[in-house]
């Protein structure tokens, strides 16, 4: 059994879907591992660090060859498939939704592709939820990120020459993400509002020692769809939250923004005006950038300032940002996934393609798109 771990081709991707401790344990499942030279550079991680743990090394062109299993972050280009074994298992953030074009490419290579996001939030398949150890670390570095750009200190200092009052922040969107910037801020002494569509977040955002704000109608109390994720709000629920938030976020000396909805555009959230209402210093913070944005105005990639002098930061990968901890993770959730493909007593790979968590997360096999959700790509 041959596993292997390319290098991420995306220029900005800095993590790695495998760790010298992951090398380790991998071998003790009865593979051979060997990674691309380089691939762990961008985490802190050095080539000798994983030959140590038992890893071979390859090149990047080479390494894929005879692999069985291939672990990835981001979903292979055309280019990185070519390099791919038909039949091979690819389990990566595949990011299926609205690329039919890929998953037919992947389809059409021959591989079985795995999409790791789409793993059930069952308590069986927690310790594989890349959604939540991702999401976590790019909460936490949210508000890092934040703090940096802020001119003022977050505390309140009480000093010799007077007092600096503390911040005031605010968190739209308590899931994984916005709960840790929550914490972050809280940590570091600022005072902290949060919002959500989901009923169940007051108690988590309260028990944070945050106060929670909300248009807590009949709709709010329904928002939760049965797998736990916020459903799209209607036209009429959505202007009520902007009534709260333009009066709110006036007073708000930074903003970290967090809203998604699994398989749809990120709602928008803040708008032009909202921004212009903040005072000059303010930060913001778009963590649905990549997702198109919860906030107007904020660019990927770039530190937009506007003319009433409010940073907006718009990190597509955040948790790459602090790569060597959420490389840490994600080989992690891999490695538990992983785990579950292989026969522990003959030691080969022998996934049950009947297994809710193969079924969940499945994406292409045997040369078709299999996964219900994607047929429309088929
Ligand atoms: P997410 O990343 O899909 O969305 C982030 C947050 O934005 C969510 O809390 C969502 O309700 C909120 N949101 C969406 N639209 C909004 C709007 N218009 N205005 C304000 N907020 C909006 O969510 P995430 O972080 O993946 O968590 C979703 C749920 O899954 C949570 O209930 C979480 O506790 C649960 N969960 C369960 C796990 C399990 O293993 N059982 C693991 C991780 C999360």
């Amino acid at each position: 059994m041959r596993i292997a771990i390319p290098a991420e081709t995306e220029a900005d991707e800095t993590r790695v879907a495998v760790t010298p401790e992951t090398v380790g344990k991998l071998i003790k499942l009865g593979a051979t591992v060997v990674v691309a030279r380089g691939a762990g550079q961008k985490s802190g991680i050095p080539d000798a660090e994983l030959a140590e743990a038992g890893a071979e090394l390859a090149e990047q062109a080479e390494v894929a060859r005879g692999a069985d299993i291939i672990l990835k972050v981001r979903r292979p280009s055309a280019v990185e498939l070519a390099t791919y074994p038909s039949g091979a298992i690819v389990i990566g953030v595949m990011d299926p939704y609205g690329q039919t074009a890929a998953l037919q490419q992947m389809a059409a290579a021959g591989i079985s592709a795995f999409s790791m996001e789409l793993m059930p939030r069952i308590t069986r398949a927690q310790s594989m939820d890349v959604l939540s150890s991702q999401a976590n670390l790019a909460g936490y570095r949210a508000i890092v990120d934040a703090a940096a750009s802020y001119g003022r200190a977050l505390p309140m200092m009480m000093t010799a020459a007077g007092t600096v009052p503390a911040a005031k922040v605010f968190v739209m969107g308590a899931g994984v993400a916005g709960l840790q910037a929550i914490a972050t801020a809280r940590r570091l002494g600022a005072i902290v509002t949060a919002t959500d569509v989901r009923p169940a977040a007051k108690e988590q955002v309260a028990s944070l020692g945050a106060k929670f704000v909300a248009v807590e109608d009949d709709e709010f109390k329904q928002a939760e769809s049965a797998a736990g994720y916020a459903k799209p709000m209607s036209a009429e629920y959505q202007a009520k939250q902007a009534a709260l938030v333009t009066e709110h976020i006036k007073k708000q000396d930074i903003v970290v923004t967090t809203a998604l909805i699994p398989g749809r555009p990120a709602p928008r959230l803040i708008n032009a005006a909202m921004v212009a209402s903040m005072r000059a210093g303010s930060v913001i913070v778009d963590l649905a950038v990549e997702r198109g944005g919860n906030v107007e105005g904020a660019v990927a990639e770039q530190e937009t300032v506007t003319p009433n002098g409010v940073r907006i930061l718009g990190h597509s990968n955040t948790a790459g940002r602090i790569a060597a901890s959420a490389s840490a993770l994600y080989a992690r959730n891999l490695l538990n996934f992983v785990e579950t493909l292989i026969d522990k007593t003959t030691k080969a790979i022998n996934p049950n393609w009947d297994d809710e968590l193969v079924r969940a997360t499945l994406l292409t096999r045997d040369g078709a798109v299999v996964h219900p959700n994607f047929q429309a790509a088929a």
